[in-house]
């Protein structure tokens, strides 16, 4: 069975969807695997890294979808890939699919689309397949990098002769797996954190990284639902997110850096930063917001853009960080995918060399396949938001 690897839009992608050792990988357990040429090549593994480990190099995505039985991608496939698909052919990757134009193309071809992002997250067994831990790990780490890149002062504290250095006050608003990455770098690099997240539970996390938590009152009532989400994200009442502005609008009239991450899955950002607050805040002080591709944590950002508000705050609208480290962030990527590529295969591939005759074992009613599953057999199954 053959897996294609599609190349991203270089434009605004730099990662890739299987590197040379996800490809050595996967011949061990009898696949063979194509790559467009040129696909990894942003990430640094060059076509002849790939060959070397055992792929053919095509020269185009129309190419790799009609060599391929699965076809994987970073983001979307490129119409000009799509038009090709034909019954039976499987497709995975970040698809967006709240916001994929092109689910009912997909399910009208008759291709099975798995859109990873829609991984059950408390699922164990699906953890080494879960892209958006992988990538948002790196995305905390990395944003605090740009934060310190932007600003005009160190982190740390320095004691020095010509003067004591203060050290920098970090906020982080929204404490999931990218938040309490950013925390651990900031802290790391010796900032003074605080941060928020309306989920109680992130409190302790928080805490144990040593970071300052930035308690908004909450009802009882709340306290209740936020409990029985199972520690995701609930729908905060207007009073909720009336005291939440009033307690971040005073965290960052203090704040140098400012790192926003709070994202709901198939919805808009919440807005957490209002232009009131902005225009309290010193001069100088960098917002890096990281679901400026969502539509915004900060008022004003804009995706993929630096805006310098009238008193001199700047906002990095931070929509792709892990495309910035996509050498890492494609090896982890590259591995959540072997791990469910794995089990799409009956029997369930082995590290038997001799295991050559594959076959696909599509079952809607398997918790990850049916998770994931956005169209199949012909239909869009993908829930509304
Ligand atoms: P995310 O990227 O969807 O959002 C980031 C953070 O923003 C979350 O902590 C969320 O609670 C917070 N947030 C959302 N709306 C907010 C608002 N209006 N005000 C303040 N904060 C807000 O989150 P991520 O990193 O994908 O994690 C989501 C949940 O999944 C978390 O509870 C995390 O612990 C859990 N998780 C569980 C895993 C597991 O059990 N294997 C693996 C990874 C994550």
């Amino acid at each position: 069975m053959r897996i294609g690897v599609i190349s991203a839009d270089s434009a605004s992608e730099s990662r890739v969807a299987l590197t040379p050792d996800a490809v050595k990988k996967l011949l061990k357990l009898g696949f063979e695997v194509v790559i467009q040429s040129g696909a990894g090549q942003a990430s640094y593994y060059a076509d002849e890294l790939y060959q070397a480990a055992g792929a053919d190099i095509a020269n185009s995505s129309a190419e790799v979808v009609t060599q391929s039985q699965i076809i994987t991608t970073v983001n979307d496939l490129p119409p000009a890939a799509t038009e090709h698909l034909t019954s039976g052919q499987v497709v995975i990757g970040m698809l967006d699919p709240y916001r994929n134009s092109q689910l009912d193309t997909y399910a009208a071809k008759g291709a099975t689309v798995f859109a990873m992002e829609l991984l059950p997250r408390t699922l164990s067994r699906a953890q080494n397949m879960d892209v958006l831990s992988s990538q948002a790990n790196l995305a905390g780490y990395k944003a605090v990098l740009l934060a310190a890149n932007e600003y005009s002062r160190p982190f740390p504290m320095f004691m020095t002769s010509a003067g004591t250095v203060k050290p920098a006050k970090v906020v982080i608003l929204g404490v999931g797996v990218a938040g309490l990455q950013a925390i651990a770098t900031a802290k790391r690099l010796g900032a003074v954190v605080e941060a928020s997240d309306l989920r109680p539970t992130a409190r302790e996390q928080v805490e144990s990284l040593g970071g300052k938590w930035l308690d908004v009152p909450m009802s009882a009532e709340e306290a209740e639902t936020a409990k029985s989400t199972g520690g995701y994200a609930w729908t905060p009442s207007e009073q909720y997110v009336k005291d939440q502005a009033a307690v971040v609008d005073k965290a960052l009239s203090n704040a140098d850096i400012v790192i926003t991450t709070a994202q709901i899955p198939g919805r808009q950002a919440p807005r957490l930063v209002h232009q009131a607050t902005l225009a309290k805040m010193k001069a100088g002080s960098v917002l890096i917001d990281m679901a400026a591709g969502t539509g915004g944590n900060v008022e004003g950002s804009v995706p993929d853009e630096t805006v310098t508000t009238p008193n001199g705050v700047r906002i990095v609208g931070a929509a792709n960080i892990p495309s910035m480290l996509a050498a890492q962030s494609s090896d982890l990527y590259a591995n959540n995918l072997v791990n469910f590529i794995t089990t799409l295969i009956a029997p369930a591939a082995t590290d038997d060399a001799s295991a050559k005759t594959l076959a696909l074992n599509l079952d809607m009613n398997d918790e990850i396949q049916g998770a994931l599953a956005v169209t199949h057999d012909h239909q869009v199954r993908l829930a509304k938001r």
